[in-house]
């Protein structure tokens, strides 16, 4: 049967992951959570106090770094792995969620992970989301959704996931972090956050995940 690449992009917190996921198990389907690999980099660089102003300093540490996804027998998840450590739980805390986007300007550490993208779907069959799949890492994806909702409504998806983790974190405090991240996900020079003009529109503020799971499976339905 003919693969597709699924490319899902959008704002963070509005329900990205949850939808790709469940798009890639019933394609049976590799998922690709490509904000984790930048969440890795990002708290690698954190660890070995990486001067993000340093180009040198940048690329050195660069080339000592390996991002992986194993699946977990046990919640028969796909985790991520920084140089051969699962490192699940420490990318998704507020730590590295105010560094992440800094690191995501940074061309050289663009250039790295879109090619490790691009590698990872080259036999197509993938389910990607992140910020830039359908506008660089995969423009010529068969389908691709633009998703978004309100701040209020993707913060309190995030306070729950935090507390879900233990990480009880003040809604104001994460209100503030995903408007920064927006702005500078959206306003950054290289391949900034936007909506390719082929992909469609999903505003996720009033729908449930099965609804958001029925959209994209429409659109892969219409392509296979
Ligand atoms: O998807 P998630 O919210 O975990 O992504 C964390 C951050 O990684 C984003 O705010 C953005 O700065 C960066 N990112 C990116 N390009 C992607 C995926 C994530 O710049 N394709």
């Amino acid at each position: 049967m003919k693969k597709i690449v699924v490319a899902l992009d959008g704002h963070s917190s509005c329900g990205k992951s949850t939808t790709a996921k469940q798009v890639a198990k019933e394609l049976g389907y590799a998922y690709i959570d490509t904000g984790a690999m930048y969440r890795a980099v990002t708290l690698y660089f954190l660890e070995h106090y990486i001067d993000l102003t340093n180009p040198k300093k940048v690329q050195d540490a660069l080339a000592h770094i390996e991002v992986t996804f194993h699946r977990n027998p046990k919640t028969h998840r796909n985790e991520v792995f920084l140089n051969g450590l699962n490192v699940e739980d420490e990318i998704r805390t507020m730590y590295v969620s105010n560094m992440v986007s800094e690191v995501s300007v940074i061309p050289a550490v663009r250039r790295a992970m879109v090619a490790e993208q691009q590698k990872m779907g080259k036999r197509r069959g993938v389910v990607m989301d992140g910020r830039d799949i359908g506008t660089v890492v995969f423009p010529d994806a068969e389908v691709k959704v633009f998703m978004t909702a309100d701040v209020e409504t993707r913060a309190k998806r995030r306070q729950e996931e935090l507390f879900e983790k233990d990480q009880l974190v003040p809604f104001d405090e994460i209100v503030e972090n995903l408007q920064k991240r927006d702005h500078i996900d959206s306003t950054r020079e290289d391949s900034p956050l936007r909506q390719a003009e082929d992909a469609h529109l999903l505003d996720t503020s009033h729908i449930t995940i099965d609804e958001q799971v029925e959209f994209v499976m429409r659109l892969v339905d219409s392509k296979l």
